[in-house]
């Protein structure tokens, strides 16, 4: 089973855990009581639940996550280019990870900290080729 690794801004693991191969990343993260903010309950709306994938970083994305990363980019918001800042509720686990979640509980407020996620990507994933650089 691949193996997620947890770390926090300065890369200090803060937990290590396996998921069954095909599991929803943010799904994996919840389950695992790590604390990251997930508002929109993983429709790829909010942008609050993403992490930087430093190991394992996926070839491929969303269409959902593309086109609301390149509508950020263009809010004038580069960081949303980042080759390796994933939408943790748009990744499928397939291999091991190295994983650090962008907004967590403990420093944000906010009316909704996070709703209920499935086990599905939501809206229905159309993959495409990672082109970020
Ligand atoms: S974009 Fe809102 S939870 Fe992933």
């Amino acid at each position: 089973m691949p193996k997620i690794t947890v770390v926090d801004f300065m890369r200090k693991v803060e937990k290590e855990f396996e998921v069954e191969k095909g599991t929803k990343l943010l799904k994996a993260l919840i389950d695992h009581g790590v604390d990251l903010v997930h508002t929109c309950g993983g429709n790829a709306k909010c942008t609050t639940c993403r992490v930087n994938i430093d190991v394992g970083t996926p070839t491929k994305e969303t269409q959902a996550q593309k086109d609301l990363f390149a509508k950020k980019v263009k809010q004038g918001l580069p960081q949303f280019g980042a080759p390796r800042m994933f939408l943790s509720c748009q990744i499928i686990v397939e291999n091991d990870m190295m994983v650090s979640p962008s907004e967590r509980f403990n420093h944000v407020i906010h009316d909704s900290v996070g709703r209920d996620t499935g086990d599905e990507i939501t809206p229905d994933p159309v993959w495409v080729v990672l082109e970020r650089e």
